[in-house]
């Protein structure tokens, strides 16, 4: 069983990277193996509408020259989905939503490939606008075909300075609740 943490933070050791990092940490300690990509920060392009994905067939973007195959190949192999993202400007970063088209259009080009993985949205935030962050990202799970895990609060941490988020005790036990949620649905369906 494999998870795959995407973060679309451009900081790498910022508020959303502790935020993933404490639900990666519990779901190791549930016995899955994890592995943060880092996805912010880096040339990464939104969808062209070219529609060769839906020509091609294979997994792929038809535009190779960035990330975004890396990472959908990673997602594929991955039982668990979780995509990471600050608050920018009350949605999730251009980064983030420039993966999700490609990754989403891909998906669909082949057949819902994500169908079943389980997903979570994680989101740092300053002050305002993270559920609307929260709900973008839980679009892509939720036309996929994939199953997105909850906590007992939406997986949101308040922070503005890089490590801030770790003083927000009620945000760590959100996300700490997430991994053992995802791992106890891992384990019900059999992955
Ligand atoms: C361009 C930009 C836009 C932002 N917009 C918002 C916002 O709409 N609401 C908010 O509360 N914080 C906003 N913030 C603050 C970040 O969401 C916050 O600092 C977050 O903890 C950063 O996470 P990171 O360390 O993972 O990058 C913004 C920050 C930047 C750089």
């Amino acid at each position: 069983m494999k998870a795959l943490a995407i973060n679309g933070s451009p900081r790498p050791g910022g508020n959303t990277a502790i935020l993933l990092r404490h639900v990666c940490d519990e779901l190791e300690n549930e016995g899955i193996a994890t592995e943060i990509f880092q996805l912010g920060g880096r040339k990464v392009a939104g969808c062209i509408a070219c529609y060769k994905c839906f020509e091609a067939k294979d997994k792929r973007c038809a535009v190779t020259d960035d990330a975004v195959n890396d990472c959908i190949a990673k997602m594929d192999q991955a039982d668990v989905i979780l995509i990471g993202s600050p608050t920018y400007f009350a949605d999730c970063t251009a980064a983030t939503k420039a993966l999700m088209e490609r990754a989403g259009f891909v998906a669909r080009a082949n057949g819902d490939m994500f169908k079943r993985k389980i997903g979570a949205a994680v989101v740092a935030v300053r002050r305002a606008g993270a559920i609307h962050a929260f709900d973008s990202i839980n679009h892509l799970f939720t036309i996929t075909q994939m199953i997105v895990a909850g906590s007992n609060y939406w997986n949101i941490g308040v922070g503005r300075e890089i490590g801030e988020v770790a003083k927000d005790q009620e945000g760590v036990l959100t996300m700490q609740t997430l991994a053992r949620n995802i791992a106890w649905l891992l384990r019900k369906i059999g992955a």
